[in-house]
């Protein structure tokens, strides 16, 4: 399944590895990272399956919501979060994520219930669904706010380059 690229240069894309948090090819950080979740496999013939857990996340959860009934290759997202933090889990199925900045994107496959990806803010992204009926589950530190979010790529491009400006201004003490 290809997920269509809407925007970035495919040259700058690249494909996340497990390990944490990923470094821009400017060397700027910034938070989109995979997170194994603890999972309890069952251990007795009269059990059955396994518990995954999401147990004091980074941010106090304030909201939970899901994605549910997108056909295989459907695309949502398009906006990105002035503050907002999210750790998104492929519940069922199996989802594509892309994280974009202004210099690149990072692709994200969430095909297991044992493994979330934490998103913070700043990030431009799609959620493309890989199989039909796929479910994804979003835990989010705040509740719904319109006013949260970015939605169109430009106002994202100029969001990016304030963000960068006021770090550079308050000395580089944080560089992501
Ligand atoms: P949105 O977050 O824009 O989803 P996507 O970018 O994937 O399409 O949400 C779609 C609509 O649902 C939008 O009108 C806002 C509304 N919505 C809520 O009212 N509460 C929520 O918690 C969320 C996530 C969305």
């Amino acid at each position: 399944m290809i997920c269509p690229s809407p925007h970035a240069d495919p040259a700058a894309s690249r494909i996340a590895t497990d390990d944490g948090s990923v470094a821009g090819s400017s060397g700027e950080q910034y938070e989109a990272r995979l997170i194994d979740l603890p999972t309890i496999d069952s251990q007795t013939p009269d059990a059955i399956g396994a518990i995954t857990v999401l147990e004091a996340p980074p941010f106090e959860i304030k909201r939970i919501y899901w994605i549910h009934g997108a056909g295989a290759g459907e695309m949502r997202g398009h906006h990105a979060h002035r503050t907002l933090c999210q750790i998104l889990v492929a519940v069922s199925g199996a989802f594509e994520i892309k994280a974009v900045t202004d210099t690149e994107e990072i692709r994200f496959t969430l095909d297991t219930p044992r493994r979330g990806l934490l998103l913070g803010p700043g990030l431009w992204r799609t959620i493309c669904a890989l199989k039909e009926n796929s479910v994804l589950m979003v835990a989010a530190s705040a509740t719904f706010n319109e006013a949260d979010y970015i939605r169109d790529f430009d106002a994202f491009l100029d969001f990016r380059k304030d963000l960068r400006e006021m770090r550079r201004n308050i000395g580089g003490i944080d560089q992501r």
